[in-house]
């Protein structure tokens, strides 16, 4: 049996044991001990035979036992990495995940390839710990922001993330997707929910305690995308830009409801897993229509 007298080596074996059923249960162990005491991994390669007070000892167990049964590592320690930024989180969030990055990557390539005539303005709708709008503001330092969530825990703190990172270009306000926003922008960026609710993955792992009005959408998960795409065109310059993250089984249904909707340009892009995860495109101008 390890105790706070125990070395940081035998508290880590034991945890390892713990954790053994999760793919990442060495990291994670680490981490969590890590975020407890304070110090970077590292620190258990030089010092593993130094012993923790029993206080970080009792709070280490607590949150080993919840990781165990699956809650996210990210709620634990408070943080989750997104586009090098280090993003404060908590339950009222999604964790934000590796793919929404290529929503990032290809909205900056945007920016930066297209002419504007004054400062771009850019719309994020969903913008939860505001992961989105704090790469963007991040990188382009010279454009506005505009950060939109229904959830008042969310919006606090996407605030407070704007706030420690020092990005003073975004603006946030609460509200249910363009109502009361007062466009025109230069791109509308967006990651909304789009899970079936009778998708069986919400009932499995960490997605269970991640807020389920963050991943859920009606009509089989394309109620929001649906929405945002009929509404998104009155809110964008003549030649602005919607990006969407969406499932990746559904490319060719947001691909259709851009087209249906006066888009053009239309192009879907893959995440590293190889689906197509993230969809453009550009409101056409008149004579395109024509
Ligand atoms: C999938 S999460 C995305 C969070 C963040 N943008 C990211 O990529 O990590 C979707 C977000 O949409 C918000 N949301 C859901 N319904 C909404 C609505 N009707 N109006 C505005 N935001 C909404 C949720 O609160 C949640 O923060």
């Amino acid at each position: 049996m390890t105790t706070s007298r125990s070395s940081i080596r035998l508290i880590l074996q034991m945890a390892y044991k713990k954790l053994a059923h999760l793919d990442s249960a060495r990291l994670d162990a680490e981490l969590l001990l890590a975020h407890i005491l304070s110090v970077p991994r590292s620190h258990f390669y030089t010092w593993p035979d130094e012993t923790v007070d029993a206080k970080q000892y009792s709070r280490f167990l607590v949150l080993l036992e919840k990781r165990s049964m699956h809650y996210p590592l990210a709620y634990l320690t408070g943080k989750r990495e997104f586009w090098s930024l280090e993003l404060t989180v908590n339950e009222s969030v999604l964790i934000p995940r590796p793919e929404t990055e290529l929503l990032v990557e290809k909205a900056l390539q945007l920016l930066s390839t297209n002419c504007f005539c004054e400062k771009p303005r850019v719309l994020d709708l969903g913008t939860g710990s505001g992961a989105i709008v704090c790469a963007l503001a991040k990188e382009r330092p010279d454009i506005f922001l505009l950060g939109v969530d229904k959830s008042e825990a969310a919006l606090a703190l996407a605030k407070q993330n704007a706030h420690s990172l020092a990005l003073p270009n975004i603006e946030f306000i609460c509200t249910s997707w363009f109502q009361g926003v007062r466009g025109p922008f230069d791109m509308i960026v967006s990651n909304p929910p789009y899970i079936d609710s009778e998708d069986k993955h919400l009932g499995e792992g960490g997605l269970r305690y991640e807020p389920i009005a963050a991943l859920v959408a009606d009509n089989a998960g394309m109620g929001d995308l649906c929405h945002i795409c009929q509404n998104a065109s009155h809110y964008l310059k003549v030649e602005g830009w919607l990006l969407l993250e969406h499932g990746w089984q559904q490319g060719a249904r947001v691909r259709s409801l851009m087209r249906e909707n006066g888009f053009g340009s239309i192009a879907s892009y893959c995440d590293l897993a190889g689906h197509e995860r993230v969809t453009l495109g550009q409101v056409l101008s008149v004579s395109d229509n024509e």
